[in-house]
């Protein structure tokens, strides 16, 4: 297994360039094994019984738990994200993306993710969990010393940021612990389907997944998606046809499948086992990186190209296998709207050169573009 350092480096080209060489597991310089190949991906993520999600000291529901414990919690989680349970959100999304077209149309530059996607991801997030919009500068600022941390790879700067945004959770959670409000937050708070109140600890944690690093993805896809709607006006065209929510779905999907902002996850062997031909011993820290694995041209045929049915079978953006994601509803309700709302009152134009993130994230770090009114 060849040893290459995915530092500093575009995630999409990282990925790419060591699959071309025929590379589909690599070790990196910290030990860990990254897996690029489309297969061996799945295998990992597909078979939790040799690898194991429990790679952090933290408490990460439902992220971190294997086995029994994560289905319970699953369970606890799903009842949340339901389309039922979204579906009386729409209108407050509706409201959040008309007031961030008016916000952002008609200038001649804006920033694609890290103004108009912060802000909306932002909003957004703060309508479904019900939280005062007094917390969007905080949350904002947030996004981007994620962002910046992440890139760091200083695990002292990460503990530092997540600190933060402990705390703003703790506020939003500690009124609420003795007045129910009857919204997302509070019904999380005193949820009684294990049978048992959580404990602030796992509310904490079941949040800050909800919200943390979901917040930054969100612009992130959307930088991606406008970005390719920028390049490909005949796409504009069809999402503003009343196309089924289903199609609209599968082009968002294919963009986010050429270009996936949410690059790696993490397991780690529970004994030992072979992966794409080659022996990992227990205990062997593993990290499946997506965005290789979605381009990856053994399985996905003419990778580069967009073809949103062709490509939605092997579609890896939002995970597979146990721990798939199961915000996808909610991000795709959230997504569709904004998307529907801007293409609804303008066209999607380029307005300069972006900045591309690096590993471990992916997509553009900033991406000007211009609204121009229809
Ligand atoms: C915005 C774009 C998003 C992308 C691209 C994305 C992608 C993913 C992926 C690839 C996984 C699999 C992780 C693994 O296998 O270890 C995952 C898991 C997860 N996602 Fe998302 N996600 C997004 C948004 C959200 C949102 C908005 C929520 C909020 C409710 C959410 C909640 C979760 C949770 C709780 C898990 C862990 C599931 C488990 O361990 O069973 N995601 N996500």
């Amino acid at each position: 297994m060849k040893t290459v350092d995915p530092t500093g480096i575009d995630a999409r080209e990282f990925g790419d360039h060591a699959l071309a060489e025929g590379e589909t597991v690599v070790h990196s310089p910290q030990g860990e094994v990254l897996v690029l190949g489309h297969r061996a991906t799945r295998d990992v993520v597909e078979n939790p019984e040799q690898f194991s999600s429990a790679v952090s000291s933290h408490l990460q529901i439902p992220n971190g738990l294997d086995g029994e414990e994560h289905s319970r919690f699953r369970a606890l989680i799903e009842r949340y994200l339901t389309d039922e349970a979204l579906a009386e959100f729409q209108p407050a999304f509706a409201a959040v993306a008309r007031e961030t077209v008016d916000q952002f149309e008609e200038q001649d530059s804006i920033d694609a993710v890290g103004e108009l996607g912060a802000y909306y991801a932002v909003h957004a997030m703060l309508a479904w969990l019900n939280w005062p919009t007094t917390l969007a500068p905080r949350l904002i600022a947030w996004v981007i010393s994620n962002g910046t941390a992440n890139r760091s790879g200083d695990p002292q700067q990460a503990a530092g940021v997540a600190a933060e945004f402990d705390d703003i959770i703790r506020e939003v959670v500690e009124p609420r612990l003795e007045n129910p409000t009857g919204d997302v937050t509070s019904n999380l708070v005193h949820d009684q389907s294990l049978g048992r109140r959580l404990t602030f600890d796992e509310i904490v944690s079941i949040l800050r997944n909800w919200t943390g690093g979901d917040l930054s993805s969100m612009a992130y896809c959307i930088g991606v998606i406008l970005h390719g709607l920028a390049q490909q006006p005949a796409i504009q065209d069809r999402l503003r046809q009343g196309i089924s929510a289903r199609e609209f779905d599968a082009i968002l999907d294919e963009f986010l499948r050429l270009d996936s902002p949410f690059v790696t996850n993490r397991r780690i062997t529970t004994c030992p086992v072979t992966l794409a031909g080659n022996q990992l011993e227990t205990g062997q820290r593993v990290r499946v990186v997506w965005t290789a694995a979605n381009r990856d041209s053994a399985i996905v045929d003419k990778p580069e190209s967009f073809d949103p049915e062709a490509h939605a079978e092997h579609n890896l953006v939002w995970g597979s296998g146990p721990h798939v994601c199961p915000g996808r509803g909610l991000s795709m309700l959230e997504l569709r709207t904004i998307i529907g709302e801007i293409l609804a009152r303008a066209e999607v134009s380029l307005a300069g050169e972006g900045t591309r993130e690096v590993y471990p994230t992916g997509g553009w770090r900033s991406l000007p573009v211009t609204l121009q009114k229809r």
